[in-house]
């Protein structure tokens, strides 16, 4: 039995084949409608959600399977001190693969040690983020036709946003990828980024302050949300907010093929205005998130042959 923990969890070779299934999906999902029949997928959102939760409940449905699940530890029995370990053997016995997210890091994993279905990490703190990291690549892979020879702007709040940490890791394993870094100082990447992922394999990399500086040399920018709920300090994270805001001025000093990702929610960070330019690719991201898990569903289940 395989989990989904870590975007590390799949090499190089099963994320392009889960990438192709995917693109397969997209062009012909009346092949896959019926896959899932009989079969549930457990949604344990322990932290708010909108898309992460919706996609994957929408992606089995698309399956022909059914979904069950919670949207708040509140509404669950963690609200009277049911641990993680306990919640997932009993979701063992109702569902037969489960996505959790938690605000404690590592939660994901700790329940796959328990685990008799396999547990995908819908989120884990400001951690992980596996698949909206698969949905990034495939975003990129779809609309650039390739994931190596890329100059990546990662822009926003890089200390604790977790897909940006998830992305980094998982690009470094491309040929040719450079990152700029684009933050303020307080919201630097971690250091077990920097240090372990970056550095460790010699990817180019700068960390910066502006960006508009670094606009004309990117293929791809990333934009992200300061994570207001990591936060210890609201005076700290309303003085942050709003230090980046993509707007159409700064577009004009883009590539004319750069592409804009967000994993989403927007709160400042990109005006609306932006949303009309071709460039912008955050909404079409989130199509491909549900082809992505519909994706991870299939090959966690070991269905992914059976079409
Ligand atoms: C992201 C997350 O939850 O980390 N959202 C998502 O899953 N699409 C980004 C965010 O919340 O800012």
């Amino acid at each position: 039995m395989r989990h989904l923990l870590n975007p590390l969890d799949f090499s190089v070779e099963e994320t392009e084949r889960l990438l192709d299934l995917a693109s397969d999906i997209e062009k012909n999902p009346g092949k896959y409608s019926e896959v899932c029949k009989g079969k549930k997928i457990a949604t344990l959102f322990y932290e708010p959600s909108t898309r992460t939760r919706l996609s994957f409940e929408a992606a089995m449905l698309n399956l022909g399977g059914s979904v069950l699940g919670f949207s708040s530890a509140a509404s669950s029995s963690a609200s009277k001190g049911e641990s993680v370990s306990d919640t997932i053997r009993m979701v063992s016995c109702y569902a037969n693969i489960c996505a959790m997210r938690h605000p404690k890091e590592g939660a994901p994993t700790v329940a796959s040690l328990k685990s008799r279905i396999p547990v995908v990490n819908a989120g884990d703190g400001g951690h992980q983020h596996p698949t909206q990291t698969l949905t990034d690549m495939m975003t990129i892979r779809s609309l650039k036709g390739r994931l190596n020879n890329l100059t990546i702007g990662l822009c926003g709040d890089l200390k604790f946003g977790r897909t940006v940490h998830s992305l980094i890791e998982s690009l470094v394993r491309y040929e040719n990828v450079k990152f700029i870094l684009i933050s303020p100082p307080e919201l630097r990447v971690p250091s077990y980024i920097r240090e372990d992922v970056l550095e460790a394999n010699n990817i180019p990399y700068k960390e910066v302050t502006c960006m508009e500086d670094s606009l004309p040399e990117l293929d791809i920018l990333y934009m992200t949300r300061v994570q207001q709920e990591r936060f210890f300090n609201e005076a700290e994270y309303l003085r942050l907010r709003d230090t980046y805001i993509l707007d159409k001025a700064k577009m004009d000093l883009a590539n004319k093929d750069m592409l804009v990702l967000h994993p989403l929610p927007r709160v400042n960070e990109i005006s609306v205005e932006v949303d009309d330019d071709p460039r912008a690719a955050y909404f079409r991201q989130v199509q491909y998130g549900v082809y992505v898990r519909m994706a991870i569903i299939l090959t966690l289940l070991g269905l992914d042959k059976a079409v």
